[in-house]
């Protein structure tokens, strides 16, 4: 099984930015928890990050056929994007939206997403574990549907 992680617009900048969200990790150490997490779950992974929205629909319009799953933080574009909803949609892979943030406590408009009507679950609130989470998730879903 091969799941392809997405990371939206300024997560490359983890580490720094706003670390009272988003916690003192930087991108490459979340990198590397991904990684662990689909191998702890013997997954194959892909992880993309990009600060651009027609880049992510390409990606997602890309996996598939050639992965078996998708999880997701599209950072900003969560609270703006038909686009990525309409992507992911089409492609109908198995999906979950993360984010490292928790979303509902933060302000009004982060509380909105145009992605979730999309996706199996929605984690947020957990930092990097929520991606581990999702990735445990997701490959359980699949097996249990190819039971
Ligand atoms: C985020 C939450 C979004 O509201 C924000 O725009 C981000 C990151 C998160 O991971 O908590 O860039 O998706």
């Amino acid at each position: 099984m091969k799941f392809l992680v997405i990371n939206g617009p300024n997560l490359n900048l983890l580490g720094t930015r706003e670390p009272e969200f988003y916690g003192s990790g930087s991108y490459a150490a979340l990198v590397q928890s991904i990684r662990q997490a689909a191998a702890a779950a013997g997954i194959r992974v892909k992880t993309v990050q990009t600060n651009h929205e027609g880049k992510i629909v390409d990606s997602i319009q890309k996996a598939a056929k050639k992965y078996d799953g998708i999880v997701i933080n599209p950072a900003a574009y969560t609270h703006t994007s038909v686009a990525i909803l309409d992507a992911l949609k089409a492609v109908g892979l198995p999906a979950v939206e993360v984010h490292l943030s928790d979303i509902q406590s933060r302000e009004e408009f982060r509380r909105h997403s145009y992605i979730s009507p999309a996706c199996l679950k929605t984690i947020a609130g957990k930092g990097f574990a929520g991606y581990a989470e999702a990735i445990a998730f997701l490959a359980e879903y699949i097996r249990n549907k190819k039971r």
